[in-house]
């Protein structure tokens, strides 16, 4: 017998029934992407595909050197071929914005886009983080906001509702303000922090030359009076950038959505501006942000597209999933409606007609395969927690009968004419 290969470290399979350290399940799953298809449609976003692989290039250049995602967490690799550099994308917008310029969807008028799938970051795994993800991802291009703001927070809003967890959610905000506030602010705080260099630790040391906004993230609970004191961000801001974000804020009161200001959110990656947000929990334990996202009103013009303004933002599948799974709603589907069972010369092909019927009329049906005992078949058709079994053995075979029986409720058992069936079912069904 060969050696069992195992998957890769924190990427997991995603299977029918829950496994010890990753609980959800693909019917739970699939039940969260139909959701998600209604719920796109319903505030009239189109989808995209793009691939999973692209020119290293196009990280680096969108999310920026010096983040965590580009400076440690890609999966880069050459492409044999023509020595090309390919990373597994870590995120979505970025080859989003890419398939938008290189297909010049932008021509006309403005889009509103979302996706699905996975994204890779070689990050430590632990619960709710994993080296294959996988993200819902909104992006709205060619906005001015701020009411394209507050549609990002509207739609998160819904779907955290719908999917009964919203009480259980915080939405933090925060503005960063255009590209020469930021710039303003990053000076006095590099000189701050200079000022201060002696009582930082050696990853907000190294941070402060490379990304010092990043040091106001720090866990490290001795830098907090020191990251308290520092600078803040908001007295930086112009005008403009002010009443942009206090306007956001007073459609969001209008709405009647709570939200919290964080002056220190400033989010992983380097493409944003302006509005920034992420929805967190405190049930997550250290994974707490379910959603994140912000204007990056730059960044189509960074990847050769005509300046357009734009915002979106993206969840994680899994982190979200936990969540519900454990305080929200969410029913899905992975029992069949019907077990059908057979016994006897020609029962099994007389049971695929029937059962096919079944299916036309819109019930799902799973058929037994192999030949067992009726009583092997009766514990299969338990397990499978079928609502109802359908039998057809030799003495149905004869008559032209079927026995359908009630597996879940108090319907009993009933053999009647074949012709019969599909009424009967769709009766018993409805009670
Ligand atoms: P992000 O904050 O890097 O933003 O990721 C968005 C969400 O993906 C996070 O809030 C988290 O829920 C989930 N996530 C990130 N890394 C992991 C991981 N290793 N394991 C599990 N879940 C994870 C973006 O990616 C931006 N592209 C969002 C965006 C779209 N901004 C504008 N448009």
């Amino acid at each position: 017998m060969g050696k069992k290969i195992q998957a890769v470290k924190g990427m997991n399979d995603l299977l029918p029934v829950e496994q010890k350290d990753f609980k959800l399940t693909s019917s739970f799953w699939q039940a969260f992407e139909d959701l998600i298809g209604s719920w796109m449609h319903r505030f009239g976003y189109q989808q995209i595909r793009t691939p999973l692989v692209e020119q290293t290039g196009l990280f680096v250049r969108s999310i920026g050197e010096e983040t965590d995602v580009v400076g440690k967490e890609m999966y880069t690799f050459s492409d044999s071929n023509d020595s090309l550099s390919l990373t597994l994308r870590p995120e979505g917008t970025a080859s989003c914005l890419r398939a938008v310029v290189e297909h010049n969807l932008l021509y006309n008028s403005p889009q509103k886009l979302w996706y699905m799938g996975p994204m890779f970051r070689r990050e430590r795994p632990q619960k709710g983080r994993y080296r294959q993800f996988h993200q819902v991802g909104v992006e709205a291009l060619g906005f001015e906001g701020p009411d394209i703001d507050v549609e990002m927070i509207v739609m998160t809003a819904a779907l955290w509702k719908d999917l009964g967890i919203l009480e259980h959610v915080t939405l933090e905000l925060n503005s960063l303000g255009n590209r020469e506030e930021r710039a303003a602010h990053r000076q006095a705080l590099v000189e701050y922090l200079i000022g201060h260099e002696a009582a930082l630790d050696e990853d907000s040391k190294r941070r402060l030359h490379t990304n010092p906004l990043r040091v106001l993230d720090t866990k490290n609970p001795d830098l907090q009076q020191i990251c308290n004191n520092a600078p803040r961000l908001i007295d930086y801001l112009g005008e403009a950038s002010l009443q942009h974000y206090s306007q956001l804020k007073t459609m969001l009161d209008g709405l009647g959505i709570e939200y919290v200001e964080n002056p220190r959110l400033v989010r992983g990656l380097d493409y944003y501006n302006m509005t920034v947000f992420e929805w967190t929990t405190d049930k997550l334990g250290a994974q707490a942000t379910v959603c994140g996202g912000g204007r990056y009103d730059g960044l189509i013009e960074e990847l050769g597209g005509k300046p357009a303004p734009s915002i979106g933002f993206a969840m994680g599948v899994e982190r979200l999933l936990l969540l519900v799974q454990e305080y929200g709603s969410l029913s899905c589907q992975s029992a069949p409606d019907v077990y059908a069972m057979h016994q006897g010369e020609g029962a099994s092909l007389q049971v695929m007609k029937y059962a096919q019927a079944l299916r036309e009329a819109g019930f799902s049906v799973l058929q037994h395969s192999g030949s067992q005992s009726l009583k092997a078949q009766m514990k299969k058709a338990d397990g499978s927690r079928a609502r109802f079994a359908l039998i057809v053995a030799q003495d149905e075979l004869d008559s032209g009968t079927v026995t359908l029986k009630d597996m879940q409720g108090s319907l009993g058992q009933t053999t009647l004419g074949a012709s019969e069936l599909l009424n009967t079912l769709q009766e018993w069904n409805s009670k």
